[in-house]
């Protein structure tokens, strides 16, 4: 056998015990629901909030970041130049941050590998034969997946600006800079989705790993019994990493589309002080 042949026999996926053949299952429940539903959600967030962090303000004119005192999550930190290139949106300089975060994020990358690529459809689901060699994360891109827990250090920058962002968005600023308390309708959305962001953020399976792992003993020192307490504070987190990345993805796409709705006209319901 050539050296050629063996390494892409280690590579070959196991059999497993799973029926062979695209889609083939003896699992009798609807597991086609997820995948299509996580799908479709995924595919609409990902794609309007891409399209309007990056594409829109260049392709359709006047880029729409921030509007009654409320930015854009998108733009946040918003960083405008001199002499900016006409097609480089302020989006583009920090939402490679969040999208690199999300899309190495272990649970996402289970959900758009059974939905994008049927890698597999879904548990003890046979997948199409073409995906027999297994090279997904040993070959390039995929291989860039190994970057997450950079990303997760990265992601924490954008997230302290949010909390800014929560705090300005509680009043009416005048030119003067002087600060008019209110509680609009638009603040309350940015706080939920600033407190989801942090939540997903922070059941992150790498930072679970980062303050708990690689210790043989948790109980030997005084630091290491903290570590033990963070950790465990980030276990019950880490339970609900998946209900974490849906619900912030969500509301951080509502969150866009109300600022461009304010943008458009709409008034932002407030109680003012
Ligand atoms: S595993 Fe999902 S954000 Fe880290």
């Amino acid at each position: 056998m050539t050296v050629q042949g063996a390494v892409l026999r280690a590579l070959r996926k196991p059999r497993g015990t799973a029926p062979q053949g695209f889609g083939k299952t003896n699992r009798r429940d609807r597991w086609a629901i997820y995948p299509i539903v996580q799908g479709l959600v995924f595919t609409i967030c990902a794609g309007y909030l891409t399209f309007s962090g990056i594409f829109w303000g260049p392709l359709f004119g006047p880029q729409v970041v921030e509007s009654q005192g409320y930015l854009s999550p998108l733009f946040s930190p918003l960083i405008l130049f001199k002499d900016m290139p006409w097609w480089l949106s302020p989006g583009l300089l920090i939402l490679w941050i969040p999208i690199g975060f999300r899309a190495t994020c272990y649970y996402y990358r289970k959900a758009y590998y059974r939905f994008y690529f049927a890698d597999p459809p879904g548990c003890a689901v046979g997948e199409p034969t073409v995906h027999r060699r297994f090279k997904l994360e040993n070959a390039f891109p995929f291989i860039l997946q190994n970057l997450h827990r950079y990303m997760l250090y990265l992601a924490f920058i954008p997230l302290f600006f949010l909390w800014i962002d929560v705090i300005k968005a509680f009043a009416d600023w005048d030119a003067a800079g002087v600060a008019h308390p209110r509680i609009g309708f638009g603040a309350v959305l940015f706080l939920v989705n600033t407190t989801l962001l942090t939540g997903y953020s922070l059941s992150c399976h790498s930072l679970r790993h980062l303050v708990g792992g690689r210790i043989d003993c948790f109980s030997c020192t005084r630091a290491r019994r903290v570590r033990h307490t963070l950790w465990e504070r980030l276990t019950d987190l880490n339970r609900n990493h998946m209900w974490w990345a849906w619900t912030s993805l969500i509301t951080v796409t509502l969150a866009d589309v109300y600022v461009r709705l304010l943008g458009a006209g709409l008034t932002d319901p407030a109680i003012r002080f």
